[in-house]
């Protein structure tokens, strides 16, 4: 016999991390897209919010299209969702630009796609119906998508709570940097701070490691070695021209 769990999961397959991200053609505030095709060679943050006019998301769609610009210059594009209709998107926009302050955000221009879904394709593929949460809306997801359409991290918030802006960009750039140097990053970590040395894959090397002693790795054990890397050097790996 099937139950209400086995259900739940039927409704809402997800993409998960290291999968291809999901393709699909759909219509935007911008235009038609095909995605991922589109964004060959650039990460994308791919998100939902639950409805347009409603005030959480009213908040974070400012807040995105002020921080854009930032994150295009980490070579990174951003494209909403909600399972609204298209002139309804476009509604809601006019009124953010033309009527809506928040912080020291007014006259707020959102430029990024917004995609419609009222069929709920896009939102099914990637699990963003969450039928606990709500049967109708899209929860908050935040897909990040790789230049190689790789689906890298994914972060889901439920309805009643807007995300944190700094933690999405901090997330990004912590991605980049573990592909640019092959490194990890500890809890908190923020451009400047140390990084983390894989751990050692053979018992030679994790000897080798603990006779170090300069300012290239640190190790405080045969696992957990630490190295420097320079903020600058991050901005600069991360910065487009
Ligand atoms: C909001 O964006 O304000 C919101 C949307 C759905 C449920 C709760 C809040």
């Amino acid at each position: 016999m099937e139950t209400p769990l086995d259900n739940r999961e039927q409704i809402t397959p997800m993409p998960r991390i290291g999968d291809k991200a999901p393709e699909f053609w759909a219509k935007t505030t911008q235009g038609d897209i095909h995605f991922p095709n589109d964004y060959k060679g650039k990460w994308v943050i791919l998100f939902s919010h639950p409805a347009d006019f409603t005030p959480v998301c009213t908040s974070e769609f400012m807040t995105f299209a002020k921080l854009e610009e930032k994150f295009a210059k980490v070579n990174c594009k951003l494209v909403g969702l909600s399972v609204d209709g298209l002139y309804s998107h476009i509604a809601w926009l006019r009124t953010i630009k033309d009527k809506i302050q928040f912080r020291d955000m007014k006259n707020i221009e959102v430029k990024f796609p917004l995609i419609e879904d009222i069929t709920m394709n896009v939102a099914k593929k990637y699990g963003m119906i969450q039928p606990g949460e709500s049967e109708t809306q899209a929860v908050r997801a935040v897909f990040y998508i790789d230049p190689k359409a790789t689906v890298r991290a994914i972060i889901y918030y439920p309805l009643s709570l807007g995300r944190n802006f700094e933690e999405i960009y901090r997330a990004l750039i912590a991605m980049q940097i573990a592909d640019e140097f092959a490194v990890a990053t500890p809890a908190d970590w923020e451009p400047g701070d140390d990084v983390i040395v894989p751990p050692a894959g053979s018992c030679g090397i994790a000897e080798e490691r603990m006779k170090i002693k300069d300012n290239e790795m640190e190790c405080t054990d045969w696992f957990f070695c630490t190295q420097k890397l320079d903020k600058n050097e991050v901005l600069e790996a991360v910065l487009q021209d």
